[in-house]
């Protein structure tokens, strides 16, 4: 019964409530909140005969939900050895809002990087890099059984990094940086590298974080589908490379895990040239693509956070000094690289601030590594 003294969160559970029982097909059945996000909400209904089934609810009939949707019936399908890398789907609502999967037992990444400092975590991990080399070494075996919405992730980036260019310009303009020369034919060719992954190209699950990543009995599970889709492999190796800022020593030995993996279906994966061009254009892109999302504030003030527990400067400088001291050695696109550099130094002069890790985070495995 909707009431006004209702709580949004209350309103949110009563609504989905109806959705899921419909979908289920079990009136009254016990439905409970796990996760209230800005697009979906996460639910864990218990069924008659003790089991229990997870229901992701959209807030619209997005691109991604169906995504999500997509991805899933194409890992259960038609790439046996790798379904049990994500929850079974089981049923879906006629608008492709409510999305019925299994309920997998196991501790999230997240939850277990913040156990002892992180300390416990390097076996964990590998296990996933490893998982994530499997997935996406049999993915690209069976490319053309891809749903079409998740074929074209890649050319759509591409696409995409035409107009990044100039804001990626404005930025550094604002920064007092001027591109290197070069700049702009260099651009273009990351451009079409993005557009051509060759045999890098393989189902991408786009989204990785520690809150999508699931440790089970069953081995790493991975969730949370709404951005997968057709990409280089290497985009999804962003997330240890380039996104959560583990020790480097980590990383490196989570990359060296995943190629060794990848390495058995995409023999092209063991050419270092061809490994570090790839893993170069991904690194260079997310580089000059994450400064679009923030350091406009980090140049005006140095009061908002990238995440909580680690401000937005020592977080850009942090990003800065991993892709100028990793790529490198890289086959990287060389007036990019340098404008890189130059901006690095330029903040370094600028901000009070040094590179740093978030608070707390990993603090143990930093130690050791
Ligand atoms: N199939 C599942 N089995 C068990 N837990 C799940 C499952 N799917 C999601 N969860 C839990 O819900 C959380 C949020 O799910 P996710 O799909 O990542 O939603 P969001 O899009 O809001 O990030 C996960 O971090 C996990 O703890
Ligand atoms: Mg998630």
């Amino acid at each position: 019964v909707s009431s006004s003294l209702e709580t949004p969160r209350e309103r949110l559970l009563r609504k989905a409530r109806v959705q899921i029982w419909e979908l289920v097909g079990e009136r009254g059945c016990r439905v409970e909140l796990l996760n209230a996000g800005a697009r979906a909400s996460l639910f864990r209904c218990f069924l008659r005969g003790r089991c229990s089934v997870i229901a992701k609810v959209y807030c619209k009939s997005t691109k991604g939900a169906r995504h999500e949707w997509d991805a899933l019936r194409f890992l259960a399908a038609h790439a046996p050895l790798i379904a049990p890398i994500a929850p079974r789907p089981l049923e879906r609502s006629k608008d492709g809002r409510v999305i019925l999967m299994e309920d997998l037992e196991g501790e999230t990444l997240t939850s277990l990087l913040e156990r002892d400092g992180g300390l416990d975590a390097k076996r964990p991990l590998l296990r996933v890099a490893h998982a994530l080399g499997l997935l996406h070494g049999t993915a690209a075996k069976c490319l053309n059984m891809l749903p079409r919405s998740l074929r074209n992730e890649y050319i759509r980036q591409s696409d995409e990094s035409e107009t990044l260019r100039d804001r990626v310009r404005a930025l550094l303009q604002r920064a007092a940086v001027a591109p290197a020369a070069g700049f702009d034919i260099a651009w273009q060719e990351l451009v079409e590298r993005l557009r051509s992954p060759g045999e890098f190209l393989t189902f991408t699950h786009g989204d990785l974080a520690p809150s999508n990543v699931l440790m089970t009995a069953d081995g790493p599970k991975l969730l949370d589908f709404e951005f997968a889709g057709a990409r280089s492999s290497l985009y999804d190796a962003l997330f240890w490379e380039a996104i959560v800022p583990f020790p480097r020593a980590l990383a490196r030995a989570m990359t060296q895990k995943y190629r060794d993996t990848l390495t058995g279906d995409i023999p092209k994966a063991r050419d270092d040239d061809r490994f570090r061009h790839e893993l170069s254009t991904l690194k260079t892109h997310r580089l000059f693509w994450s400064l679009t999302f923030r350091l406009d504030h980090a140049l005006a003030s140095r009061d908002s956070d990238w995440v909580p527990g680690w401000p937005l400067r020592p977080a850009y400088l942090f990003y800065l000094r991993n892709y100028v001291v990793t790529c490198r050695r890289l086959d990287s696109l060389e007036p990019l690289l340098q404008t890189a550099e130059v901006l690095y130094a330029r903040l370094r002069k600028q901000w009070a601030e040094n590179a740093s890790y978030p608070e707390n985070f990993m603090r143990g495995a930093r130690r050791t590594s």
